[in-house]
């Protein structure tokens, strides 16, 4: 007997593509048969986690047999201390990953429409096209998203906007006058999701705070995460802040126990260890600064950044630029999958990490 799982599965399923993380620093080692290849490529702190994060974890352990919080009620509390918005206006999720694709399954249906900048993150389009809706794609202006592109795209069947600040892969902020124009033009019955993943790496100090326009628009849901500063990329948790309404709709689609206990507890632990963020933020500062200077000596152009990675041209080194950095131990992410050929986005690492890809770039460099 056979199963045709692509004729049985949903439509929209056929031909939509695995997600591919890249590969890792192991398997690259093997390949190209490096001893000590550092991946800088999926914006993970180089820090690791907050102390107190481990430490919360451990202590936790003994109780992993039990079902984790499914309402992550300390958790929503805690941020809700913590920002300012009400517990009721929160969804827990098991990374911005499951955020995204829970307002997906709640609001997007086959033949609905969303609007993105292309490129960006990709986690948008995935999680739409698994619903059968179809994707509006603006350009980028340069590096920046094109509010007013973005806009036009919108039609009587847009059901989402997903706007990313800073922006994946090029790390660019929108304004808070860009934001309000959104939030003015958009019809009442468009979601406009702000993605905020890496918005406590931002040093501009114009930069808005996000989470303060959730009150007043009901439309709008604002996500944050845990991955990046708090470095709990491997415990899986975020959260999305929106209308009360809104959150008792994805509320009641997510799994009864989204988010594992030991996500809960080092969440609660890394939210209150504010010396680990200043820490992580002042080194990814530092190294942001180190790094312009690389690119700068060796003339190599970059997007100027207000995240945790650098978008930046290599195109110089040949065609195989890639291949070439990988072989110098440097796994970055290749610009020809994110919707810049010839160009890489690396993470800011530390110190070290900084250093050898400063050796790695004068090496190419010859
Ligand atoms: C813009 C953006 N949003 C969301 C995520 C995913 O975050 P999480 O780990 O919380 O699922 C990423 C991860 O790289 C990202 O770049």
């Amino acid at each position: 007997m056979t199963f045709d799982a692509e004729r049985i599965a949903r439509p929209e399923l056929a031909g939509l593509p695995v997600y591919d993380p890249g590969k890792s620093s192991g398997d690259i080692e093997r390949e190209y048969g490096l001893s000590d290849c550092i991946k800088m490529a999926s914006n993970e702190n180089p820090l690791g986690p907050s102390p107190l994060a481990m430490d919360a974890v451990s202590k936790a352990l003994p109780n992993i047999y039990r079902y984790p919080d499914g309402g992550a009620r300390r958790l929503k509390e805690a941020l809700s201390g913590k920002l300012g918005v009400p517990g009721e206006s929160l969804l827990v999720a098991s990374g911005v990953d499951e955020a995204l694709d829970l307002v997906a399954y709640a609001f997007l249906a086959p033949g609905d429409e969303i609007v993105v900048g292309e490129p960006s993150f990709s986690s948008y389009e995935l999680a739409a096209l698994t619903m059968g809706a179809r994707i509006r794609r603006v350009p980028l202006r340069r590096f920046d998203q094109d509010m007013s592109g973005m806009l036009a795209a919108v039609t009587e069947r847009t059901k989402v906007v997903f706007v990313c600040s800073p922006l994946n892969p090029t790390g660019s902020i929108i304004t808070a006058a860009s934001l309000e124009l959104l939030l003015s033009e958009l019809p009442e019955s468009v979601l406009l999701l702000l993605d905020e993943a890496y918005v406590e790496y931002v040093t501009d100090e114009d930069y808005f705070d996000g989470l303060s326009y959730v009150e007043q628009n009901p439309n709008l849901v604002v996500t944050r995460t845990f991955s990046k500063i708090y470095g709990l990329a491997g415990l899986r948790v975020g959260y999305a802040a929106c209308d009360p309404q809104v959150a008792a709709t994805l509320n009641k689609v997510k799994l009864p126990f989204n988010v594992n206990l030991l996500a809960q507890e080092a969440a609660l632990a890394a939210l209150d260890d504010a010396e680990h963020v200043r820490r992580s933020r002042e080194l990814n500062t530092r190294g942001r600064d180190f790094i312009y200077n690389v690119l700068d000596e060796l003339g190599l152009e970059y997007a100027a950044t207000q995240a945790n990675f650098i978008l930046f041209r290599m195109d110089s080194f040949g065609e195989d630029y890639f291949e070439r950095l990988l072989k110098q131990g440097i796994i970055a992410r290749d610009g020809r999958v994110l919707g810049f050929p010839g160009w890489v986005r690396i993470t800011i690492g530390d110190e070290s990490q900084n250093l050898k890809l400063q050796q790695a770039l004068r090496a190419l460099a010859g």
